[in-house]
Order: C-alpha cells, then structure tokens, then sequence
C-alpha cells in the first residue's frame, strides 16, 4: 500500500469528512510552485493551496521573515497588547487605498465577514444584510447566511442570520435574467425589493464578490458594479466586498474591485493575506470602523509570524501584477485553443481563471471530475469551482514555463473528454 493510501484510510477514520478532496493529493513539502507528495511524486501547482500562496512555496524572504520574528515573539494578545508590527501591516494595506482607512485583523475568511457584518450593522443602525445567490462568504453562521453556491452548505444548519437576502448574480446564464442582466436585475432590486420587501433605509450593507469563486469564476458585467455602487450610495448603504479569493493580486491588480472602478466601503481579506499563515482582515473606511471599546476581538487575529509573512507580501505582490496579467493571458490564450465541444466558456482575470464545461445545455459534473483527476495523475493540480468549473488561481510567482506545461495538460484533459 502507497504511503498516500495509508494517510488517506487514516484521514477518514480520524477526521471529519465534511469537505470533498478532488483527488488523493498527500502533500509531502513544497517549493515554488512544485508541490511532492508523500510517495515522491511531483505536481505543479496550479491553485496554490487554494488562493493562498500567491509567493509560492518555500519563499526566502517569507521564511526569514518569520524566523526572524520567532525569535523575538510568537503571540501577544493584541486585543490586550501592543505591537509595532500590527501597525506597520496596516498602515502597509491601508496604503493602497485612496481613502482614510483602518484594519481589523482576523484568522480567516469566514471570520473577517462575520466582523464586516458586525461593523456595518452597527455603523448604520440598521439591520438587513444583502448578499448574492452563488457566492461564497464562508461557513460559520453568520456568514453562512450569505453563503449560496451550493446547498449542501447550507442544509441542516437552519435557522440562519435573520434580516438576510440574496438576491441573484448579474450572469446571463440565469433564466431570468436573459439578454439584459444589468437593467433586469436593477429593476428588480429598485422596483421589487426595495419597494416591496425590505425599506432600503433598513440596509445596512450589500456584500458582493468581485468575481465569484467558489461559485464558478463568475466575473460581472463592469455597469453592474457601478450600477450596484450608485444605488448603494443612493440609499446609505454599505458596499462590503469579499475580497478573500480576489484580493491580494490574484486577479492582476491589488484588489479585484479595482477593474471595476469604483470604490467600496469595507474590504475584507484572507487566504493569500498571510502569505500561508492565517491571517484575515476587514479594512474600511476610517469613519466606519468604529466599533466600540470591548465590543468585537480575537485571541489570535493579527498574530505576529503571520504579520511577518504578510509583510513580504504586501512589498512584494504589488511587484509581480504586470506579471500575473500577462501570464494569465497566455493561460486562457491556451485553453481557448481547446477543440472540445464542451467547453462552455473559458474566462478570468489575472490569475484567477475558470473554464466552464457543458454537455447537453447541462453542468458536466463528471466532465470536471474526469479533467481534475486525470490532471492529478499527470502531475498537475488544478481545482473544480460552481458545477462544472475547472479553476486556476496558481501561485503568482509560477515560472511561466510551468504555467504553460501545467495549462497544457488540463487542456489535453478537457480535449479528451467524451
Ligand atoms: C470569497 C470568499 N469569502 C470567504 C471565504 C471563506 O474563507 P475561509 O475559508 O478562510 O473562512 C472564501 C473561501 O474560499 C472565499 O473564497
């Protein structure tokens, strides 16, 4: 029996199985973008842990970075302490914003929006809270409320948030929304939501994915976002975006709302923040962020190694997005060379790249399986996103020989599905 096979037969037994694996990858170590599994085999990574590590495995100056920092200290409660550090990292991410801002930190996704929630409902006093169907917020359950891409999150765990909507996603591809996503679902929310459901003065805040994720890499239309931007304003209203998956990079500029030109008025991070430590923040404009003494804290956010690490980061990623928009330009370039019939569509920005697959007007769920796994045993692992996504967020750093090798056998994949 493979090394592998034992950990992954001991893995069932020892741990709870609520979330799916797409193959049985048994990492070993890792270095750059290449990725050793425990029975000596090499993979390219072509999802960086996903999203998270956009500087690769292994970087130098991260690892001196947190040597460096575990020899002075390891933790401090912030919530109780101080540290220099702290500030720095967030003078260093409010610093690309052009507004006064301020952070909170956290450990994870899930925990920087359950935070946002909080913010907003106590800025405005208000109490309903907006999100999209098909996104993804996260799995505690506050958040969960927001969280739609599939029902299997969601089921068994009712009651969720009260004073939560979801309202659909500008995609074309929703029945109802055919043809003219934009002004349909404008209508909707102006003339139907906020006329008949909930008084808009009662929003609190709209929380919306630049590009969903988890949901399929679902990009929307540009007029959208602005649309959405201009009636938020209209009714004082917050626009807290998830930048979780997008943020830091991945989609070719720091944040993903900047290729969308507006401006939000919460951010919140994640994933690749850390630069693989857990690490997640809410960063919003200065006279928001106004929690009151004693009213909102964590044991662990902003703890220093993973401040460290996310320093490298924050000097570093700004450097590579030319990079990032070029190289993934060359990725979909490759997989719209793809002869297949099913493939649905291939689109992204920057690193963050999707190809959706259809059989018969239908998601070709085995299709995804098929691609991901058959990559998987030709040393390259791409990740499944949506129904019937295979999606690409590799490290940002990637050698673009290896983007290209790793691109091409996901394309031969989809060429051979049947
Ligand atoms: C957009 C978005 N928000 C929130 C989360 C939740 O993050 P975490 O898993 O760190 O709680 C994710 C995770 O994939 C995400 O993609």
């Amino acid at each position: 029996m493979s090394k592998s096979i034992q950990i992954i037969k001991e893995d069932s037994k020892y741990l709870m199985q609520s979330f799916k694996r797409w193959y049985p990858l048994v990492i070993d170590h890792a270095k750059g973008s290449i990725i050793y599994d425990v029975d000596g085999k090499e993979y390219i990574d072509m999802n960086s842990g996903i999203g998270v590590m956009a500087l690769g495995h292994g970087n130098e100056k991260i690892i001196n970075a947190i040597k460096e920092q575990m020899s002075n200290f390891f933790h401090y409660s912030l919530t109780d302490f101080y540290y220099e550090l702290a500030v720095d990292v967030a003078k260093k991410l409010t610093s690309f914003l052009p507004f006064s801002s301020k952070v909170f930190y956290t450990n994870s996704g899930t925990e920087s929006v359950e935070a946002a929630m909080k913010i907003a409902r106590w800025y405005t006093k208000r109490q309903y809270i907006i999100g999209f169907i098909n996104s993804f917020h996260g799995r505690t359950l506050g958040s969960l409320g927001l969280t739609s891409s599939k029902t299997v999150q969601r089921r068994g765990f009712s009651p969720l948030l009260p004073s939560t909507l979801l309202l659909p996603y500008p995609d074309s591809r929703n029945p109802l929304l055919k043809d003219d996503p934009v002004n349909r679902l404008m209508e909707y929310i102006e003339d139907w939501i906020f006329e008949k459901v909930v008084d808009p003065n009662e929003v609190a805040a709209i929380f919306f994915e630049p590009i969903q994720g988890e949901g399929g890499v679902i990009i929307p239309p540009e007029d959208f976002v602005k649309e959405l931007r201009r009636v938020t304003y209209k009714h004082g209203i917050l626009l807290v975006v998830d930048e979780v998956q997008t943020g830091i990079g991945r989609t070719g500029k720091m944040f993903g709302f900047e290729n969308f030109d507006i401006m939000p008025d919460i951010i919140c991070l994640a994933k690749a923040l850390g630069g693989g430590l857990p690490l997640g923040a809410v960063v919003g404009r200065s006279e928001i962020m106004t929690l009151p003494l004693g009213s909102h804290a964590n044991t662990f956010g902003g703890n220093p190694l993973a401040l460290a690490a996310s320093k490298v980061v924050l000097e570093e990623v700004p450097k590579l997005l030319d990079r990032v928009n070029y190289l993934g330009k060359e990725i979909i370039d490759e997989l719209n060379n793809s002869k297949s019939p099913y493939v649905y569509d291939v689109r992204g920005k920057g690193l963050m790249i999707g190809v959706e697959l259809r059989k018969n007007g239908k998601a070709f769920v085995d299709g995804l399986e098929r691609v991901l796994m058959c990559s998987f045993n030709r040393g390259v692992l791409p990740i499944g996103a949506g129904e019937s996504v295979v999606r690409l967020l590799p490290p940002l750093v990637i050698e673009e020989e290896l983007a290209n090798k790793g691109t091409r056998v996901i394309r031969e994949e989809i060429d051979k599905l049947r």
